[in-house]
């Protein structure tokens, strides 16, 4: 086999006159008659080699080249002929003259070209995935990940923590997702559960006296998917002890600035990074993960309508709900037919999250408003809601009145549209945020009991410990997640160390104290032999690589990521197994045969 000497990303002007040796994949080849160009492609870059006549085995040879055949070139470096150097790529200025030529293995057509600027179908691109690997993009990202990663356990270890692993076969740990079950071939009827993630085993260490720990951890959720969720994904996970919420935040507020000066070319966020209390990012933003790169803020407008004609919103405001707005800049320039599309589309975006309806004003320039229900409010509403809502001429209100929940959920979905249909979110800035002041619980209307917001291990605030058991909904969780561009980056808290307040926890999620024993016996009896006071968190790794490569899912950074249907098109997974496989795991399939 004729050995690389240099990478395709590697010549130079420098190395003009000097003879080498290429590998790597046929890129694009052109005929130009007496003269044969192919672009070698590798990981690194490409280069372009010249084939003539004048080397006839390597010449005949380039002939039968093809796309993404495997090549070997020996060869001489020279300057490319003047003007015909290309700018767009690193070894632009050179050329490699092919003395020698060697196809190591040829490729049939392709299912899609390997180019970044094509579409191909998300099956396709999964079916093939080795082929998509090859495309520049992706490459990129997998480089980036490979760096990210890198650099985050320089950082930690330059930080004291230590990287130890913790079980992938082990007890159901409660993220709020579905566990992933194995069962066991030794233990008939018995399962093992995939981690949702190490927190259980991350609070066994501290215990243990590890007390600074991280892990590049794999964690396995059974949950619906979206563009940043998959079925497994990876988590930077960090447990303290001896620490507070301050500490925690200053670590990690460290690693993401760090992460964005070294391995991007934006501006590196200031620290400390912005904060903002889970009650003021729902009120302002109606988001607990806001997206503070623009502005369009929600507005409350209860105490302007208190004495309202306008009766849908009096009904409203008279049955303790909520009546907010959010500002549509310019829109009400649009023709009347454009404008009703917009709120008609619009309309819909809040009716997923259950409101009955929006209501708009329009503020136009000049010209009377549009908007049918304008006459009903009094010219002082008009006036006050206008300011409130920092209205210019040409500006759209729209209006939710509903209940609390429904109306962030409903304008901070609307409020994100319309900073997107508008052009207003800036794609080039990194926006930290930390929410901080969490609710402990919330209440789940269907089962009809109370929940934890983070996980069952989070501590309620010292000052909110009394309402416990009085007024759960009251009680706030020293617990903070990390916002990223409007994407929840990353969770965690403090950890309940005492098992008193832990079992006063369980009682309240409604673990008889047998349960919580079956459960989590293991967790309440370590905390009777000396457990330190800690708490921790976890970034999602891939959500964070695929902002810092500004992609628009996770699976662009993941090597062979699932598709939305948590499928792998390209080995067929999951797939069925033989009977004599699941008698061995003393199991019967009720599923109907495919
Ligand atoms: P949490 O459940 O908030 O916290 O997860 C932490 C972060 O992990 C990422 N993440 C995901 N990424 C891709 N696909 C998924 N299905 C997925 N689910 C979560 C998110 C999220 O912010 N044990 C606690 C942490 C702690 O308390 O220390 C935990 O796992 O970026």
């Amino acid at each position: 086999m004729l050995k690389r000497t240099h990478t395709c990303g590697e010549l130079r002007p420098v190395h003009a006159g000097q003879a080498v040796v290429l590998n790597g994949w046929a890129y694009h080849r052109r005929d130009h008659g007496n003269i044969i160009f192919i672009d070698l492609r590798d990981r690194y870059g490409v280069t372009q080699v010249v084939v003539t006549p004048e080397a006839p085995a390597a010449y005949e040879t380039a002939q039968r080249v093809r796309s993404e055949y495997v090549l070997a070139v020996r060869g001489v470096v020279r300057r490319r002929p003047e003007g015909m150097e290309n700018p767009q790529i690193a070894t632009g200025e050179v050329e490699v003259v092919a003395q020698e030529l060697v196809v190591e293995n040829p490729a049939k057509p392709l299912p899609f070209e390997i180019r970044d600027d094509i579409e191909v179908n998300e099956h396709l691109r999964l079916k093939y995935r080795y082929l998509d690997l090859r495309r520049p993009r992706l490459q990129r990202n997998l480089i980036l990940r490979h760096r990210a990663v890198k650099l985050m356990r320089d950082y930690m270890d330059a930080h004291n923590f230590l990287e130890i692993e913790t079980p992938i076969l082990t007890k159901s740990t409660p993220e709020g997702a579905r566990d992933y079950l194995v069962p066991s071939r030794v233990h008939p009827g018995k399962f093992y559960a995939l981690p949702q993630s190490p927190q259980q085993f991350k609070q066994l260490l501290m215990v243990a006296g590890y007390d600074r720990y991280f892990q590049i951890a794999r964690c396995f959720r059974d949950e619906d998917l979206r563009a940043d969720r998959q079925p497994e994904f990876t988590q930077l996970d960090v447990e303290m002890s001896f620490v507070d919420q301050e500490d925690i935040i200053e670590v990690i507020s460290g690693l993401c600035r760090e992460l964005v000066a070294q391995l991007t070319d934006r501006e590196p966020p200031s620290l400390p990074f912005p904060r903002m209390t889970y009650a003021e990012a729902m009120e302002r933003y109606g988001s607990d993960k806001p997206d503070i790169r623009f502005g369009l803020e929600l507005k409350d407008l209860g105490d302007l309508l208190a004495d309202t004609q306008v009766g849908f919103l009096a009904a409203a405001l008279q049955a303790g709900q909520r009546v907010k707005a959010v500002r549509g800049p310019g829109l009400a320039a649009l023709s009347g037919t454009k404008l009703r599309e917009q709120v008609k589309a619009y309309e819909d975006v809040v009716k997923v999250f259950g409101a009955k309806g929006l209501a708009w004003l329009d503020y136009p320039s000049e010209g009377s408003p549009r908007s049918p229900i304008a006459k009903f409010f009094s010219p002082t509403e008009l006036a006050a809601i206008a300011q409130r809502c920092e209205v210019e001429p040409g500006d759209v209100v729209f209006i939710v009145a509903d209940t609390d929940k429904v109306v962030a959920a409903a304008l901070g979905e609307l409020r994100l549209r319309i900073g997107r249909d508008l052009g207003l979110i800036p794609a080039d800035q990194f926006r930290f945020l930390w929410v901080v002041d969490f609710p402990l619980l919330e209440w789940n209307d269907e089962e009809r009991r109370w929940e934890p917001v983070h996980h069952p291990f989070t501590s309620p605030k010292a000052e909110d410990l009394d309402r416990l058991e009085s007024d759960p909904g009251s009680v706030r969780a020293n617990a903070y997640d990390l916002v990223l561009n409007g994407i929840e980056l990353g969770g965690g808290s403090i950890r309940i160390h005492r098992r008193d307040v832990q079992e006063r926890m369980f009682r309240l999620l409604g673990h008889t104290p047998e349960a919580a024993m079956t459960k989590f016996g293991h967790m309440l009896e370590a905390f009777e032999y000396g457990t330190p006071p800690h708490g921790g968190i976890a970034l999602g790794i891939d959500r964070f690589i695929m902002l810092l490569a500004g992609e628009q899912s996770i699976r662009e950074v993941i090597a062979f990521p699932k598709n939305q249907q948590a499928m792998e098109p390209m080995t067929g997974t999951p797939d069925a197994v033989d009977k004599a496989q699941l008698d061995l795991l003393h199991l019967i399939s009720t599923a109907p045969k495919a």
